[in-house]
């Protein structure tokens, strides 16, 4: 089982670039798959979860092609285009691969069924059957969750759906399964949740209309091909923003970042605390607002995380609770029980984390509180959960020995060449097989 370790780091410095948006990269692949025309990519993340949106693509009949580095040329079969794959369709660690799929596949003429790795196939599928089932589609999961089970040739019909939970990935499969409905499909939030979708479906010529929470899609009779320069991500950045918080020694940069304000509740957060946080440089990319973030050292002290900033910052919160480790006080978190629901149940994960490694924390239903102090040399299992291995990796930056993290080949889901980037920027990190 693959592991890093990790010594104590003098602290960071320097400029990095993190690979691409997984969230856009996975939506660029299936909005290109679905529309009419060739598709160009760039800045594409070839980290596994897209990689597996990639191979379900072409299992689907799509022709994919990887001329260079972060390339990927999609040939569109256009919306009705698919063709019956022969095998179930494995979307691996990738819960937004399944999602999305989901609304993808609902209005198909042939049957189809999902499976992922031992994480996904844990995870909560019926918030996604439920709305689709309500849309006209024929779905099974196995008492909610994957293998999940669609049955071919459904007519669907338009919804007007209020989502109970504050979820992208809902929100897409729902609009997804809209593009082939018979009438208007709108979502409303309880939450902003973040926006690609609407934001893609407006490039490839869809007509969305989004506002106060609520989105409405009128189904178009085709998807036209466009370009997608994706950004690099703005959750990868998120370890190289709290690790420059704890320990840069002089301003420190990460360029070419997403800053989708949907994405970006992490530096309010940080920025409540006491961080020294620059957007500089903002320009576009496609739909997506990009920008270089500068962070200067600065103390952090602990807050209490405004409740409206979570869904804004809900891949962040690993990452998140490591700065609130180094801040002084107490930091608390509440309204994150969708983090029990992620890669692995990250409040509990997290807080065995924290606590192996001498940070004191209590574990709430819906978040946790913790103490700020000094991490201690220990091991810590991260239970094959990415964010969280990258998290502690940052935490040796305020460490008084080595720390050792258990299970860390999922890294490459989302961050292939982390370590290696880690240790450019002044980590003290290996990683073992
Ligand atoms: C994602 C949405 C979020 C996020 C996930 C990616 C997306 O999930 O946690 O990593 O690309 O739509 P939820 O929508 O379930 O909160």
């Amino acid at each position: 089982m693959s592991r890093f370790l990790v010594a104590p780091a003098q602290g960071v410095a320097g400029v990095v670039t993190v690979p691409g948006d997984k969230s856009i990269s996975h939506r660029a692949l299936m909005f290109g798959a679905i529309a009419s025309g060739t598709t160009r990519v760039t800045g594409f993340l070839e980290g596994e979860d897209c990689l597996a949106t990639l191979k379900a693509v072409e299992a689907l009949g799509v022709q994919v092609r990887r001329p260079g580095s972060g390339e990927v040329i999609v040939e569109g079969v256009g919306l009705g285009g698919f063709t019956a794959p022969r095998d179930a369709l494995d979307m691996g660690n990738a819960g937004t691969a399944m999602r999305l799929f989901m609304g993808l596949l609902s209005s198909q003429p042939f049957d189809s069924v999902l499976v992922g790795d031992e994480s996904l196939m844990r995870r909560p599928m019926e918030r996604v059957a439920k709305p689709l089932r309500e849309m006209g589609a024929h779905i099974e999961t196995s008492e909610g969750r994957p293998p999940v089970r669609i049955s071919g040739g459904s007519r669907l019909h338009g919804i007007h759906y209020s989502m109970p939970v504050a979820s992208a990935q809902v929100k897409s499969a729902i609009l997804l399964a809209g593009l082939r409905a018979e009438g208007e499909t709108t979502v409303v939030e309880p939450d902003v949740t973040r926006d690609h979708t609407e934001r893609m479906l407006q490039t490839f010529g869809c007509e969305v209309s989004a506002r106060a929470g609520t989105v409405t899609l009128r189904p178009p009779a085709r998807l036209v091909a466009a370009d997608v320069a994706v950004p690099g991500d703005f959750s990868s950045a998120a370890f190289f923003i709290v690790a420059a918080c704890i320990g840069a020694r002089e301003p420190f940069t990460i360029r070419g970042v997403g800053v989708n304000p949907t994405r970006t509740g992490l530096l309010e957060m940080l920025a409540l605390m006491g961080a020294d946080l620059r957007l500089i440089n903002h320009r576009t990319c496609g739909a997506e607002p990009v920008a270089d973030i500068e962070v200067r050292p600065a103390p952090l002290k602990g807050i209490r995380v405004p409740e409206r900033l979570v869904p804004l910052a809900i891949d962040e919160f690993p990452a998140f609770f490591v700065a609130a480790a180094c801040a002084d006080g107490e930091t608390v978190v509440t309204g994150a029980e969708e983090l029990r629901v992620k890669e692995s149940d990250r409040i509990a994960v997290m807080a065995q984390g924290l606590t192996a490694l001498g940070i004191r924390n209590e574990v709430l239903p819906d978040g946790l509180r913790i103490e700020g102090g000094r991490f201690s040399a220990g091991t810590v299992d991260s239970r094959g959960d990415h964010r969280v291995a990258m998290s502690f990796a940052v935490a040796s930056l305020r460490a008084d020995g080595p720390i050792e993290i258990l299970d860390t080949a999922n890294v490459a889901t989302s961050f292939p060449g982390f370590a290696g980037l880690a240790r450019s920027a002044g980590l003290g990190i290996e990683e073992r097989a």
